[in-house]
């Protein structure tokens, strides 16, 4: 019989030694590789289907960029996603990637599904809780082998494989139209700081234009829907906040986040449209709510994070948290000016015909009563001591 296993493909060193590693050391006879487009470069798309023409018995390229826009960007924006003070960007992708995956495999009947990470990240859970609602063999050579990246790259050169990384720029990237993440090699010491090659997104600094730029987003329902007082669907609206946000150096994030496993790892991010996006949808919902939905609903957005980074969006948790989410959302209409420049984007206007201010005249004098109440039990409290 003939073994078949379906491999998530990114077209990098790791996924692409596991093509003859499936082989070789699995014995499976096919090996059918799956790139999702979630809006990686698309020289990285072009990579991948090269690379898995050699390689791969069959590759399938799925484009997945408004599904994964409208069904897990527009909830993260509701949901002001970052985990540990950084947008969510990796993560967020992941379970569309794995789904897209299990549905090739099913496809074409086969029988396991693998993917390429190691042991030490978040991504081999974001992938396995999806790829084990499934009754298939799942297999990650990258975690079973533990293969230093020295020795992957000699088996890479021992199987005509080209490597796009080298032994002195050993970055691990991972790509998607919302973020874009940067690990590995020297990066890994959080002492390290990162050379400017690094960015393909961002501007430096120095070389942003001395200019400020303004741009005027409109939100309907917590969901940007126009830039600039022109309609625009989420995928080109993002791909123009990115170009527009990158060339003023926004969106750039250096940190170290607590992985899943516990082990901190320093992390380096573009993210140039979700800084824009998420700094305005804030600020918006900071006109419309109320002060107890802004309080209790920054307890939800911070649950809801912490579930998405770890990749459990079908606990019914994240249904629970959306329902929420979506209705806090119904009044998160209007507009939200942001000035980009060198590095920054500044919120500097914002209406909403929900804006909760209070405009008629106030009667001041009323205020006294509430005064003189205000505070009572310090103000006792500190007679006594005296
Ligand atoms: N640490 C991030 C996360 O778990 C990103 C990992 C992305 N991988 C990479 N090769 N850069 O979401």
């Amino acid at each position: 019989m003939v073994k078949k296993v379906v491999l998530s493909y990114s077209g990098g060193l790791d996924t692409s030694i596991c093509i003859p590693l499936l082989r070789e050391r699995y014995d499976y006879d096919k090996v059918i590789t799956v790139t999702v487009d979630v809006g990686q470069s698309s020289s990285n798309l072009k990579e991948a289907e090269e690379k898995a023409a050699k390689l791969s018995d069959r590759h399938y390229t799925i484009d997945a960029n408004e599904e994964f826009v409208h069904e897990y960007i527009f909830p993260l924006i509701k949901a002001n996603g970052c985990y540990e003070g950084y947008v969510l960007g990796t993560a967020i992708a992941r379970p569309l990637i794995a789904k897209k995956t299990v549905d090739v495999a099913k496809k074409e009947g086969a029988d396991a599904l693998a993917h390429g990470c190691t042991g030490k990240g978040n991504d081999q859970l974001r992938f396995e809780v999806v790829f084990r609602t499934t009754n298939l063999e799942v297999v990650a050579p990258m975690r079973d082998l533990d293969m230093t990246r020295e020795g992957e790259i000699e088996y890479a050169r021992e199987h005509d494989i080209p490597v796009p990384v080298t032994e002195a720029k050993p970055w691990s990237v991972d790509e998607n139209i919302w973020s874009r993440s940067i690990e590995g090699g020297k990066l890994e010491d959080p002492a390290y700081v990162p050379p400017e090659e690094i960015f393909r997104w961002t501007a430096s600094l120095e070389k942003a234009p001395d200019r400020a730029e303004t741009v005027e987003i409109g939100f309907e329902k917590g969901i940007p829907i126009s830039l600039n007082g022109k309609k625009l669907d989420g995928v080109a609206l993002i791909k123009k906040l990115n170009e527009v946000g990158g060339k003023h150096g926004v969106g750039r994030t250096d940190i170290v986040e607590d992985r899943v496993l516990g082990l901190k790892t320093r992390e380096n991010y573009e993210h140039p449209a979700a800084t824009i996006l998420l700094k305005a949808h804030r600020d918006l919902e900071q006109l419309v709510l109320t002060r107890p939905e802004l309080k209790f609903k920054a307890m939800v957005d911070d649950v809801w994070a912490e579930l998405a980074y770890h990749g459990l969006v079908d606990d019914p948790l994240m249904a629970d948290l959306n329902a929420f989410i979506d209705k806090t959302q119904e009044r998160v209409t209007g507009f939200v000016k942001v000035r980009l420049f060198k590095g920054n984007a500044s919120v500097i206007a914002r209406r909403s015909p929900n804006a909760l201010r209070f405009e008629g005249s106030l009667d001041q004098k009323s205020a006294e009563g509430y005064a003189k109440f205000y505070g009572l039990q310090a103000r006792i409290f500190k007679k006594r001591m005296e």
